[in-house]
C-alpha cells in the first residue's frame, strides 16, 4: 500500500493545548487506593503518594487531571474527604457498589497535584447535591482566608488557596445510571443556576457543562441543544465522553474507531454553534473531551451478568483492563484526533489514570508497570508541541463494517517554531499490509530526523503484565529517510509512530 501526505504552513488550525494530554482520577475500584495512593507501600512518602507511581504519571506528561468522579461524584460529599483523617466518615458509594473510606480526599488530591505539576479539574456533584454544596466547596477550594470554609481549608493544612480554574457541572447527567439523572430541559436549568451563582464568585473560572455520555445515547444531539439553550451564557465547555472496544473480532473496526471520535466532535460543535446562532450568542462554546478512551465494556457488562457482585468492598478491582497493541494504535489514533481537532477540543482526559482501563498499573505492595496504550499517549504528550498544522492525506480506503470506508492512513502534523522541530504521528490501520508514506514536508525545510519511533508487533494482541512489562515498547522506526524535504517511512500493518525532524 502506498499513501502520502502533505502540510500546509500557512493557515494552521490552533495551537497545540497543554490540557489535551489531561487524565482523569475518579475514586473507583484502585485508582486511587492503591494505585497513586498506598501508604506503606516501599515507595511511598509520609503523604502516602507511590513515588513509582508519581514517576510514571511524570513520564506519562499528564497535564490536567479530572477529580473525582465520573459516577461516583454523583453521591459524593467533598466534607468527608477533608480534616483529621481519624475523624473522617466511612460512606457506601453507591456508583460502584463499594466502601469509600475518605482516607484521601480533596487536600490529599490538591497536594498530589501540586508535587506533579498538575492541573485540577474538579467535579461538583449535581446528582444528591446542587446549588448551596457546589458554592461551598467552591468557597472552601479559592477563597483567600477569612470566611468559614476558607479558615477550615487552613486549619486543615492549606492556606494558600487552592485556586481551581476549571469545573465540571455534575458527570453524565444524559444517563440513567447516573445517581439524581435528569431529563436535558431540568440539567440545563440546574447546570445554569449553578454556573451563574459560581461566576458571581469568581468570573474566571472555566465551567464544562455535561454533554451527551456518548454518541450512540438515544438523547444525543437534542441533550446537548436543550442544555446549551439554557446555559450557554455561563459555561464555557461542553464535555463529550467515548469509549471504544473490538467487538467480535472485528478488528478493522476498532482500528477505525478515530473516524467515530471525529464524527463526535464535529457534530458536537455544530450543535453548540447552532445554538450560539439561535441565541445570537457570538461566545464559542470549546469542547472538553473529559473521558475518552478503549474500554472492555461490554464483556464487563457481560460478566457482571453472569457473576453479580453484592458486596461491598473497599478499592475492589474492576475494569482492569488489559491492553493490548491494537488498542495502543487506537489510542494514538484518537490523540491523533483529538489533536486535529485542537480548534474546538481544547481540553481532554483519558479515562483513568492508575488500575482501572489505565496506562498504568500497580500491584498493592508491589511494582508498577506501563501497559500498551502508556507509549503513545507519552510520545504525543512530549513531541506534539507548538501549531497542529493542516495536513492533506491521500491514503487507500478501506471498508468497515462499523464505520464505512475509511482512509489506511491517519496522521496529524504539529510545528515548533520557536525550535524548529516539526512531528509527524502517523497510523497504519491495515491489519495485514504495511503502508509507504511519502510525506512532502518541504514547506517546513527540516534537514534531519531526530526521532522516529513505532508502536506495532507482530501480534497485535501482545501485551504488558506485571510478569512481562516490557513486552510491547515503541522501537526506532528503521525504514525511515529523508531527502530534500520529502520523507518517506514504511509503517508496519496496525501500527502508530512518531516521526519528529527539525
Ligand atoms: O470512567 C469510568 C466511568 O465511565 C465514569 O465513572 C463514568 O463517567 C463513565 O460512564
Amino acid at each position: 500500500l502506498n499513501a502520502s501526505l502533505h502540510v500546509e504552513t500557512s493557515d494552521p488550525i490552533a495551537p497545540v493545548h497543554r490540557r489535551t494530554f489531561g487524565s482523569f482520577v475518579e475514586h473507583m475500584g484502585r485508582c486511587v487506593y492503591t494505585g497513586i495512593y498506598e501508604p506503606g507501600h516501599p515507595t511511598a512518602g509520609p503523604d502516602g503518594f507511590r513515588r513509582d507511581v508519581a514517576d510514571l504519571v511524570r513520564e506519562l506528561g499528564v497535564s490536567t487531571v479530572r477529580y473525582p468522579g465520573g459516577n461516583f461524584v454523583s453521591g459524593y460529599r467533598w466534607e468527608d474527604g477533608v480534616g483529621p483523617r481519624d475523624q473522617r466518615p466511612v460512606r457506601r458509594d453507591l456508583a460502584w457498589h463499594s466502601i469509600e473510606t475518605n482516607q484521601f480526599g480533596l487536600d490529599e488530591f490538591m497536594s498530589w497535584c501540586r508535587t506533579l505539576d498538575i492541573e485540577p479539574m474538579m467535579a461538583v456533584n449535581l446528582g444528591t447535591r446542587g446549588l448551596a454544596e457546589a458554592l461551598d466547596l467552591l468557597e472552601y477550594c479559592n477563597h483567600p482566608s477569612g470566611t468559614r470554609l476558607s479558615d477550615q481549608r487552613a486549619a486543615n493544612g492549606h492556606p494558600s488557596p487552592h485556586d481551581i480554574r476549571m469545573w465540571c457541572l455534575g458527570n453524565e447527567m444524559d444517563g440513567p445510571w447516573q445517581i439524581g439523572h435528569l431529563d436535558a430541559r431540568s440539567y440545563g436549568r440546574k447546570a445554569a443556576q449553578v454556573a451563574r451563582a459560581m461566576k458571581m464568585a469568581d468570573r474566571d473560572l472555566e465551567l464544562v457543562v455535561c454533554g451527551s455520555s456518548g454518541s450512540s445515547m438515544p438523547t444525543f444531539g437534542t441533550w446537548e441543544a436543550t442544555v446549551l439553550e439554557e446555559a450557554y451564557d455561563a459555561v464555557d465547555h461542553i464535555s463529550l465522553h467515548a469509549y471504544y472496544e473490538e467487538h467480535d473480532g472485528d478488528l478493522a473496526s476498532f482500528l477505525a474507531s478515530a473516524a467515530d471520535m471525529d464524527g463526535f466532535i464535529e457534530s458536537v460543535a455544530a450543535t453548540a454553534d447552532a445554538v450560539g446562532a439561535r441565541l445570537r450568542d457570538p461566545k464559542r462554546i470549546q469542547l472538553s473531551f473529559d473521558e475518552w478512551n478503549v474500554w472492555y465494556l461490554s464483556r464487563h457488562q457481560a460478566e457482571a451478568a453472569v457473576h453479580p457482585t453484592d458486596d461491598w468492598r473497599i478499592a475492589p478491582r474492576v475494569i482492569e483492563d488489559r491492553y493490548n497493541v491494537a488498542d495502543a494504535v487506537v489510542v494514538g489514533n484518537l490523540l491523533i484526533s483529538l489533536l486535529r481537532h485542537s480548534d474546538r477540543v481544547t481540553a481532554a482526559s483519558q479515562a483513568q489514570l492508575a488500575n482501572v482501563i489505565a496506562p498504568i498499573m500497580t500491584e498493592p505492595g508491589g511494582p508498577a508497570w506501563r501497559q500498551t496504550v502508556f507509549h503513545p499517549f507519552a510520545l504525543t504528550a512530549r513531541a506534539a508541541r507548538g501549531q497542529v498544522l493542516r495536513t492533506g492525506l491521500t491514503a487507500p480506503g478501506h471498508g468497515t463494517e462499523r464505520h464505512g470506508t475509511v482512509p489506511v492512513l491517519d496522521a496529524v502534523a504539529t510545528h515548533d517554531e520557536e525550535n524548529g522541530t516539526v512531528s509527524l504521528f502517523v497510523v497504519n490501520r491495515s491489519t495485514d499490509e504495511p503502508l509507504t508514506l511519502d510525506a512532502d514536508l518541504r514547506a517546513l525545510a527540516p534537514v534531519a530526523v531526530t526521532d522516529a519511533q513505532t508502536l506495532s508487533d507482530e501480534d497485535p494482541y501482545a501485551a504488558n503484565t506485571l510478569e512481562t512489562p516490557d513486552r510491547v515498547v515503541p522501537r526506532p522506526a528503521e525504514e525511515t529517510r529523508l531527502e530534500g524535504g520529502r520523507l518517506s517511512a514504511v509503517l508496519p500493518p496496525v501500527s502508530w509512530s512518531v516521526i519528529t525532524l527539525s
